[in-house]
């Protein structure tokens, strides 16, 4: 199966209960539960009454419904998505908070968005960065922003720990292992779901999520893309990791350098 093709078939069987999964992963990993992690990166954008905004990676549309509840209006407000599931969810959610005019949803991947050059003010992703490759994610990123436009993401981040020598092959044993206990899963008549580390979830998710790795960046690796893709780091916050071998959370900030 394509990676992409994994992501909407693991994404359409979580959509139903996406927030209530998500929360409880947050909190394994983190202490921090998702309502909480999303507080903390809707503080950091900061949207007047008539700036374009584009949430990236929307799922159920947490971000948009906030900000278009922020704004008392969603007509300037994008929300973008590989899997039409999680659209669904996010269109029901839209309908049911009432709001006169609600943000737009398109379905699509950020890493080849169907949207103008320089067409936004802000630019989120939230919780959508390590599903993508994010060096043409952030390509995108940077061509839908104006000139001084503002990006920011929240989403798990490697730990130092994840890059030392130990690190590596503690995670490298550890995805073995985990791979392994997938094709015993798959291998067994029936069974759609795995335990593994706390976690319980489907072998789609589990598959998408193990190939999700490769994307996760530590900070230093974020501010170091961003800076060399003509953005300039505003602010970084790191939430820490239950343990050394779980990701972290990142929220960062940055706005396309003018010179
Ligand atoms: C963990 S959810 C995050 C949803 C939402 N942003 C939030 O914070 O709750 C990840 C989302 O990324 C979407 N996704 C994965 N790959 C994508 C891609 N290439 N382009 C757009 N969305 C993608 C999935 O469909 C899923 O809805």
């Amino acid at each position: 199966m394509e990676d992409q093709d994994m992501v909407i078939e693991a994404f359409t069987e979580m959509a139903p209960a996406y927030e209530e999964s998500v929360d409880y992963e947050l909190r394994l990993f983190w202490g921090v539960g998702y309502k909480a992690f999303m507080g903390r990166l809707l503080n950091m954008i900061d949207v007047k009454a008539d700036d374009w905004i584009l949430d990236i990676a929307t799922g159920t549309a947490v971000i948009p419904r906030k900000l278009a509840g922020q704004l008392s209006s969603g007509r300037n407000i994008v929300g973008l998505d590989l899997t039409p599931g999680m659209l669904q969810e996010a269109r029901q959610k839209i309908a049911a908070s009432h709001l006169a005019e609600p943000p737009a949803l398109i379905c699509g991947s950020g890493m080849d968005m169907p949207l103008q050059d320089h067409a936004f003010d802000v630019v989120i992703c939230g919780l959508g960065t390590h599903h993508m490759e994010v060096p043409r994610l952030m390509a995108e990123v940077k061509r839908v922003l104006k000139p001084g436009g503002t990006f920011i993401m929240a989403d798990v981040r490697a730990t130092a720990f994840w890059r030392t020598p130990l690190g590596v092959l503690l995670l490298r044993v550890l995805i073995w292992f985990y791979s392994l206990k997938l094709r015993r899963s798959a291998s067994k008549q029936g069974e759609g779901g795995i335990e593994a580390y706390g976690l319980s979830m489907t072998e789609t998710r589990a598959q998408a999520e193990l190939e999700a790795f490769r994307s996760v960046l530590t900070t230093d690796e974020w501010q170091s893309l961003v800076e060399s893709l003509g953005f300039h780091c505003l602010a970084v916050e790191e939430i820490p990791a239950l343990r050394r071998i779980y990701p972290g959370g990142l929220i960062l900030k940055a706005v396309v350098r003018l010179d």
